[in-house]
């Protein structure tokens, strides 16, 4: 069972935030207890706020429960049948009172049940039942009609620290020790939807005994430590033996590589250094995945070998700088919402696709492409790459990406070429193009297919950061 249905509350007193939509509500019960019938409640607010919650509470405190969906004919029958049943019966006992549900009526499951709205307003104008709607849209065209004759009860988002407190509660339920400014970290990313924080804490906490040092703070004496020690081996050393020494940690191995993949271009800083430690990153990744999918683990020792001495040595020297490591990305690319959640696993299967990667890596890349997108030009470039939509930039850049300027000449463009020419290149080699975006295949067109040629040369050697042969 998912924390959120064995979290969800049985009685108001459970119920996070809203209290004035309770008090209300109570009210109401109290009307229909009283003998006096009472609009039908439509309960609007936006997602995860504990509005089915709530309607199935209240059905608590009815004889019983009848949920139907207003867009399915089955259902459709079952609302006549009860709406007829209702209005026969003139005078109803208290205590013979059904609860029914409609949840969800703005329709955000499809729009083609027009008979859905024509059901809903004939059951509100025969029922003698008490009766709770449910709605995500307060503007939806669908409530237009139905709205006028309800008691409308705004829900709103929870706030923040009630989300906290909620998410300590099942932590303490489940045995987990996260500290508080996880939790609250965790809340303010929900942005009021209290469903989505529950799915986020059980994603990252489900099973664990404890969460969050590691990805929230760092430095302190734990396994996650360890962790940091791996990757600084990798990075900071040519000396195999301690690498290998270092990277004996606990930690699955995949998410070594994570940390790895996110710090490369923190402490890399040549392109072709780059490009090669994340060849060696993409290999290691299949070679785990083989591992995994065959039981075979010698390849998880290959798998090993080329995340650390093949990383390691991917850089000629060991650089002397001071640098801070971070490994909280994978934690904060969970995704506010679900709608985030989807744009990021969109962008990953993209990048897979193109760059050879798993999804899972493609990840663990995203801070570095925020980097690039830094780059008016290369996040042009990308953006073609990788066909992205609008949206879908927008999670590395918030500014627009404006179109490139022509080149004005060859050199210009030499300097600043795209940095995955070489991938591109190849595909569209016996086409004979140099370069596949719309402006810069004008200017290259323009030239005789001379120093076309000779322009070949520099962007060979400007090694594609992202030419994961897999
Ligand atoms: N106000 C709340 N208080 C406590 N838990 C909540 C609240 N809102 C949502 N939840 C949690 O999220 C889950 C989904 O809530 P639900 O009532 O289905 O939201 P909605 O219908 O508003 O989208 C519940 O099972 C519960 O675990
Ligand atoms: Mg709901």
């Amino acid at each position: 069972m998912s924390w959120t249905e064995k979290y969800r509350p049985r009685t108001f007193e459970e119920v996070a935030g809203n209290q004035k939509a309770i008090a209300e509500i109570k009210k109401w019960i109290s009307g229909w207890k009283a003998g006096e019938p009472q609009p039908p409640l439509l309960l609007v607010g936006p997602p995860g706020t504990g509005k089915t919650t709530m309607a199935h509470i209240i059905g608590r405190e009815f004889s019983d429960t009848l949920e139907l969906n207003a867009s399915d004919k089955r259902s459709q029958d079952a609302i006549m049948r009860t709406a007829g049943e209702a209005s026969a019966t003139r005078s109803l006992f208290n205590h013979d009172l059904k609860l029914i549900i409609l949840d969800e009526v703005d329709g955000i499951h499809g729009n083609e049940d027009r008979g859905g709205v024509q059901a809903i307003n004939r059951i509100l104008r025969e029922s003698r039942h008490p009766i709770v709607l449910t709605a995500n849209d307060p503007y939806s065209k669908r409530l237009q009609s139905i709205k006028p004759k309800c008691k409308v009860i705004n829900i709103r988002k929870v706030h923040t620290s009630s989300i906290a407190a909620a998410l300590k509660r099942i932590c303490r339920a489940e045995g987990i020790d996260c500290p508080d400014d996880v939790l609250k970290e965790l809340a303010k990313r929900s942005h009021g939807d209290l469903r989505s924080a529950i799915n986020d804490l059980e994603a990252v906490a489900s099973g664990e005994e404890r969460v969050g040092e590691e990805l929230l703070s760092m430095g302190e004496k734990d396994s996650t430590s360890n962790l940091f020690d791996a990757v600084r081996a990798v990075l900071k050393s040519r000396d195999f033996s301690k690498i290998r020494e270092a990277m004996r940690v606990d930690d699955d191995p995949t998410l070594v590589l994570e940390f790895i993949a996110e710090n490369v271009p923190r402490e890399y800083e040549k392109p072709h250094e780059i490009s090669r430690a994340y060849d060696m990153l993409s290999h290691a990744d299949i070679f785990f995945g083989r591992a995994v999918r065959s039981r075979n683990y010698t390849y998880w020792r290959y798998a090993s070998d080329l995340m650390g001495p093949g990383v390691a040595l991917a850089k000629e020297k060991t650089y002397r700088k001071f640098v801070r490591y971070t490994g909280s990305s994978s934690f904060r690319l969970l995704g506010r919402t679900r709608k985030q959640r989807n744009l990021r696993d969109s962008v990953a299967g993209k990048m897979a696709e193109r760059m050879h990667i798993s999804p899972k890596v493609a990840i663990s890349l995203f801070p570095y492409m925020e980097i690039i997108f830094g780059n008016d030009e290369m996040a042009y470039e990308m953006r073609e790459f990788l066909e992205l939509t609008d949206e879908e930039v927008k999670l590395f850049r918030k500014r627009k990406i404006k179109a490139p300027k022509a080149k004005k000449t060859r050199k210009k463009s030499d300097k600043t070429g795209p940095l995955y020419t070489q991938k591109k290149k190849s595909r569209s080699a016996d086409r004979g193009s140099k370069s596949t975006e719309g402006k810069t295949r004008k200017s290259s067109d323009d030239k005789s297919p001379g120093s076309d040629s000779g322009d070949d040369k520099p962007r060979e050697k400007q090694t594609s950061l992202f030419q994961f042969s897999g």
